[in-house]
């Protein structure tokens, strides 16, 4: 969703440095975006203070930054935006300034209330230029500065006023300061060199300058000036001392190298990842393993790609350890908060660990009582700080909006955990150890060739379907995502012996089901519903261990057992990018999409 970037210090390129790092934030997703510098130049002798305010619609990353004329500054703040209130347009692009740019803010989230405090403002004569809810907030904050000539207190009181998820930054023409809050969308900021700060709602934006950051918490704010920062907790309206926390991954890894997309980078990655996501500490593995075994019921909870992990999970734990484990995705999970209790355990699945319905269903958990963990990619995201226990995913930063190699690292380490509810980690730790080196024999540039002629043969075609069974049933539903994703091929994922119920009459000669076969007990019912396809005029392909005579295309996966929804979904990934590649898709940015889906 929005990117959010800002610097205060004592460089004078502040906002070439903002857009740099808004350009680090392009993976979010985003269909315009917009720069404010606050300047102090010489007129008539005097030192005037104003503040440049750029926005454009359209992408941020091919822009030669020489090319604007950017003025010195040393406090910047730029913004990526993901349109919720009005459409794509300039003057809905963010920063939106309050009268003469006394005030000038970058905002992700939601103001919920924000027609009615429009209402008020309206009474008051102030006037709108877009149909944001961001510039509603801003001019709360210009009535509120009007009243006390102190920007920081007309912050404070103006998000008395705010209901809703945000993240909001705040500058002034007439102050040289920034200032920062956050309620439920994240900011984390970054300390530089000789006072500089950043303030960014994920970390790549300012990387390539510190390595050392804090977080802000949910109802914090934080003030940047000449004497430092100091940050504030609002629920209690004291000064908080915040940990400053080291960043253990480089900026490579968060680069493309040598790949044309981050998608294919990321895919390939997982030639690695699943080994580093089973390098588990062992203890926290089977203390995660028996607070399930004790839970009053277990909630796997999560969103799109990784809620379709969660019902993975969901089988895997069935067949392994003999366990039920209740799944939800997190905008549903309020539903089922009736059933919650002390001593339920609730756990969030999550790449970004900043979701907004799963980190909302986690907050409706704890509040029922139930004990939260954690599964996450990103340390330090809201999910890992909010969670009794956290294991994390290990995957390296994940840039391209699908999500390929966090979801297979996700479904190792439910692996890993169903085998030791078991009471069998070794067992399990020895099938994702082996899979893991079969995957890195399996990406090789042979296999991805054969997949790109598959994605030649079908690139045209309007519908695709996807069918598996058992544990490989998710991965269906999950292959539909990913082409729908990137290729925009209408895609849809089925359990295997559902279709004879309805969707079977979709099929039509010459269309493409990607059967997700296993070698296990399901592995004749699969087919034969693959048969019943093929007999209305469907274009098998089969992703299985095996040849099978109804397959018109095979994709080889390793036979790995259990862990055979982790193997099945790479070629489906694979296909995916080829098909997005061909049909002229952008594959990193998917239209409509966004990385991190901080709204609900
Ligand atoms: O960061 P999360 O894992 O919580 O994200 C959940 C979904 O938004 C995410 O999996 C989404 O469906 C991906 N774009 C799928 O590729």
């Amino acid at each position: 969703m929005c990117g959010i970037i800002a610097y205060r210090g004592h460089k004078s390129n502040a906002a070439r440095m903002v857009l740099e790092g808004l350009k680090k934030l392009e993976y979010r997703g985003y269909d315009s975006w917009g720069v404010a510098a606050r300047t102090e130049e010489k007129k008539g002798g005097v030192e005037t203070p104003d503040i440049f305010i750029h926005k454009k619609i359209g992408k941020i990353g091919e822009l030669n930054l020489s090319e604007l004329s950017l003025p010195r500054s040393n406090l910047a703040m730029a913004h990526s935006r993901w349109a919720t209130h009005g459409g794509v347009t300039v003057k809905n692009a963010h920063p939106h300034a309050s009268l003469e740019k006394d005030i000038v803010i970058i905002h992700n989230g939601i103001v919920e209330n924000y027609l009615e405090l429009k209402k008020e403002l309206i009474k008051n004569r102030y006037e709108f230029v877009s149909e944001t809810d961001t510039e509603v907030a801003a001019h709360v904050i210009h009535s509120e500065y009007a009243k006390c000539g102190d920007l920081e207190k007309a912050v404070l009181n103006a998000l008395k006023k705010f209901t809703g998820r945000y993240a909001f930054l705040v500058m002034s023409k007439k102050h040289d300061m920034l200032i920062a809050a956050r309620r439920g969308s994240p900011l984390i900021v970054g300390k530089g060199e000789n006072g500089d700060y950043f303030v960014a709602s994920d970390i790549p934006a300012f990387r390539a300058h510190t390595d050392e950051v804090m977080y802000l918490d949910d109802e914090e704010m934080v003030v940047i000036d000449e004497s430092g920062a100091r940050f504030m907790d609002l629920k209690k309206n004291k000064e908080v001392t915040k940990r400053l926390v080291k960043i253990t991954w480089d900026t490579k890894e968060a680069e493309k190298g040598a790949f044309s997309h981050f998608m294919i980078k990321e895919i390939m990655d997982q030639k690695e990842t699943i080994h580093r996501a089973i390098n588990q500490d062992e203890k926290l593995i089977k203390k995660v393993a028996q607070a399930i075994d004790k839970a009053f019921g277990t909630y796997l909870v999560g969103c799109g790609t990784t809620g379709k992990v969660c019902m993975v999970g969901s089988y895997l734990f069935s067949r392994i350890a003999h366990k039920h484990i209740n799944v939800e995705f997190g905008s549903e999970f309020p539903n089922f908060r009736h059933f919650i209790r002390k001593g339920s355990l609730f756990v969030a699945v999550s790449q970004s660990g900043e979701t907004a319905d799963t980190l909302e269903a986690m907050e409706v958990a704890k509040e029922k009582g139930a004990k939260l963990m954690a599964l996450v990619n990103v340390e330090g995201s809201s999910m890992d700080r909010l969670a009794d226990i956290s294991i994390y995913q290990k995957a390296g930063p994940e840039k391209a909006v699908a999500s390929t190699k966090a979801t297979t690292a996700q479904m190792a380490i439910l692996t890993l955990i169903a085998y030791a509810c078991a009471g069998n980690i070794v067992e399990g730790k020895k099938l994702l150890l082996e899979t893991a080196s079969l995957i890195n024999d399996m990406l090789n540039p042979r296999y991805e060739d054969h997949i790109r002629t598959l994605a030649e043969k079908i690139k045209d075609v309007e519908s695709m379907y996807v069918i598996g069974r058992g544990m490989n049933y998710p991965m269906a539903l999950e292959g539909a995502i990913k082409l729908q994703e990137v290729s925009y091929i209408h895609a849809e994922g089925f359990a295997g012996g559902e279709l004879k119920h309805g969707p079977i009459a979709l099929i039509t000669k010459g269309t493409p089901c990607i059967a997700l076969v296993a070698n296990d007990e399901m592995k004749n019912e699969i087919l034969s519903n693959a048969i019943e396809v093929k007999a209305r005029g469907g274009f098998i392909i089969g992703v299985s261990p095996t040849n099978e005579e109804v397959f018109d295309y095979w994709i080889k996966v390793p036979d790995v057992g259990n862990a055979s929804p982790i193997v099945n979904i790479i070629p489906v990934q694979i296909l995916a990018y080829h098909l997005a590649l061909l049909r002229k898709n952008d594959p990193d940015m998917p239209r409509n999409l966004a990385k991190s889906v901080t709204v609900k």
